[in-house]
Parts: C-alpha cells; sequence; structure tokens
C-alpha cells in the first residue's frame, strides 16, 4: 500500500491519456490547443505502468486529458486495464463531446464509471465558457450512460462569477431525478488564466448555504471521496457535492497521484515539476524497480498546496494533467 510521510493512503490514480483537446473552455484553453505533438505513452508502457500501481495497491485510475476520447486507441486501453491488468475500477473524465457515439464502446470495454463536464445548462452559456455547443448533447449522453448502468456518473460544474452562477437551481432540477452527482468546483488559478481568475472566481460557500437552508445534509466522508464535500436529500434522487481547493483542510483528504501523458509522476496539482518514469515503463523486467520508484517519490509529496501564498506550482492549464 501506497502511504506519504503525512499518513495519507493512495489507491487511486489519474492518467492522462493526451494534453489535447477540442474544447476552448474560457478558463482552461480560451485558444484552444497549441502545444506540439509529444509522443503520448503508448499501450505498453500504460499496461506496465498500471501494473506497477496495482501491484503498489492502486484501485482505481482515472483516465483523464486533455480530452482522453482524442486518444483513438482509448477503448484498447479500456480493455487492457479491465481484462489484461485487471483494474477494479476504471473511470474516465471527459469534456462528453464524443459521448453521443462512444458511450456503448466504453461500457462493452468495461469502463466503470464517468465524469462529464457540464459548467451550464443553458446552450448558449455553454458555448461562451467552452466554446461549443454541446449542452444538450451532453444531457442526452448523461441519460443515456444512466440508462445503460453506468453507476457513479459525476458531473463537473465549475463555478463562474457572472457565467454560469444563477444556474444552481436549474442543475438542483437535473438532480432531482437522477442518479447523479454533480460537483461544483472552485475555478483555480493557473498560469494561463491569472486575470480571467479575478474576474470569475467565486467561493462555494454561497452556494453551500442555500443547499443547507432547502434541507440538504452533509454526507459523511469516506477513506476513498477524496476532496469533495458531498450532500444528500431525500426528495432527490443525484447529490451535490463541492471542490474548493482554497479551503483549509482540502489537502489533508488527498488520495490522488497524477501521472502524465508523457509519463511524469505529480505528486500535487499545484506543485514544481514531474518525475518522469517513462525510462521505466519500457519493458516489464523494469517493474521492480519502477514500484521503488514510485514509492520512493510519495515521501516527497508535499503535505498541502500553497495556493494560499499565491503559489500554484508550474501548471499552465489543466489540459496538460488534467483536474
Ligand atoms: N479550475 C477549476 N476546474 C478546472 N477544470 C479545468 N480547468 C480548471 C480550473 N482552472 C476542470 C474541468 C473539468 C475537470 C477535469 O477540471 O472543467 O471538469
Ligand atoms: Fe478541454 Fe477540459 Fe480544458 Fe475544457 S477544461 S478546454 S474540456 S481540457
Amino acid at each position: 500500500m501506497l502511504v506519504d510521510n503525512y499518513s495519507r493512503k493512495f489507491k487511486y490514480l489519474r492518467l492522462s491519456l493526451t494534453e489535447k483537446c477540442n474544447f476552448k473552455c474560457s478558463y482552461c484553453l480560451p485558444n484552444g490547443y497549441k502545444g506540439c505533438s509529444a509522443k503520448y505513452l503508448d499501450l505498453n508502457e500504460i499496461t506496465n505502468l498500471a501494473f506497477a500501481f496495482k501491484e503498489l495497491g492502486i484501485e482505481k485510475i482515472r483516465l483523464t486529458g486533455g480530452e482522453p476520447t482524442l486518444r483513438p486507441d482509448l477503448i484498447k486501453i479500456i480493455q487492457t486495464l479491465k481484462e489484461v491488468v485487471g483494474i477494479n475500477h476504471l473511470a474516465l473524465t471527459t469534456n462528453g463531446f464524443r459521448l453521443k457515439q462512444d458511450l456503448e464502446k466504453l461500457k462493452c470495454a468495461g469502463l466503470d464509471s464517468l465524469n462529464v463536464s457540464l459548467d451550464s445548462m443553458q446552450e448558449s452559456k455553454f458555448k461562451e465558457i467552452c466554446g461549443t455547443e454541446k449542452s444538450r448533447d451532453i444531457r442526452y449522453s448523461i441519460d443515456h450512460a444512466l440508462r445503460l448502468g453506468f453507476k457513479n456518473v459525476k458531473l463537473n460544474c465549475v463555478l463562474l462569477r457572472d457565467l454560469n452562477d444563477n444556474e444552481f437551481f436549474d442543475f438542483l432540477e437535473f438532480a432531482k431525478s437522477r442518479p447523479v452527482s454533480i460537483r461544483f468546483i472552485e475555478l483555480m488559478k493557473t498560469g494561463d488564466n491569472k486575470s480571467y481568475y479575478e474576474r470569475h472566481y467565486l467561493p462555494v460557500t454561497s452556494f453551500e448555504q442555500k443547499l443547507r437552508e432547502s434541507g440538504w445534509e452533509q454526507l459523511a466522508s469516506t477513506s476513498v471521496s477524496g476532496p469533495a464535500k458531498e450532500f444528500y436529500h431525500s426528495n432527490f434522487a443525484g447529490r451535490i457535492g463541492f471542490i474548493s481547493p482554497y479551503s483549509k483542510d482540502f489537502c489533508t483528504t488527498c488520495n490522488r497521484l497524477r501521472v502524465s501523458s508523457v509519463g511524469g509522476l505529480r505528486l500535487c496539482l499545484f506543485g514544481q515539476g514531474d518525475i518522469s518514469l517513462r525510462d521505466l515503463l519500457q519493458s516489464s523486467d523494469d517493474r521492480k524497480r519502477l514500484k521503488v520508484m514510485i514509492a520512493t517519490a510519495l515521501k516527497l509529496k508535499p503535505q498541502s498546496h500553497r495556493l494560499n501564498e499565491g503559489l500554484f506550482g508550474d501548471m499552465c492549464s489543466l489540459s496538460a494533467i488534467g483536474g
């Protein structure tokens, strides 16, 4: 089992499959993806990586990006992680643009759960925030995912002052009859969005208060719940959650490790630099050394990020490593 110097246990890995994205979310890639074409980890490297993490006690892998559905070999990656490596819980974070056509294939390949970004219920507002008119299709896909039996369907909504902060009750309405978990995420400041952050950052506390006043109750957190605070209400099939990276105790429940699309182990989203694992991903003969490297690196995981001191590490945008 992977444990760091602060007794935090790690059973959950977030693996980025690509930095590329085809959306232009105004807080992330306002001008679209402009990077050079890096050589992303291939199936063999991903398989070696996943075996090592599994042997170190990782039970869940979340595939993220950029936009992971842009990888042409995504279905093969999912099948391999489930059937060959035997990962218990395989999740995907996506902007949802391909779900309409891909959902059934993803389900058949063995995907267990889905996290879909949905920053607005209104098509014109969605376009203003994400650069494309897809919110109706995405809502359709969410219903389809529920029909196909996906458990743990989560929606991520980045809370943005003067953009989507008037849609709180529309999101609640969506959760009325659907067993989804809607999570409002506080906007995070990155290297690329400083002035946007000043204009649109809004703490989630006002939403949280509205929710409590309407009779919602907080769920007890478990060892796997991570940093989201979740609420339930007996009249609603869905749950509402809040992710507030700037709150005091955010890091004490951190249960996540990240690997970038080129094999860099990132100990904290807002840290400085990655530790490259790539040399040890080429052959399964290196698995022992890889495991030692990961376990040793984990001892360097900082106790907390330093966002409150204005330090957000070397992260330019979340498309580089996933949220
Ligand atoms: N602040 C908060 N959330 C962000 N995401 C991307 N960039 C930011 C940011 N600066 C979110 C996406 C997606 C998840 C992977 O991370 O909207 O839901
Ligand atoms: Fe793409 Fe996600 Fe960034 Fe939006 S937030 S531009 S969907 S990587």
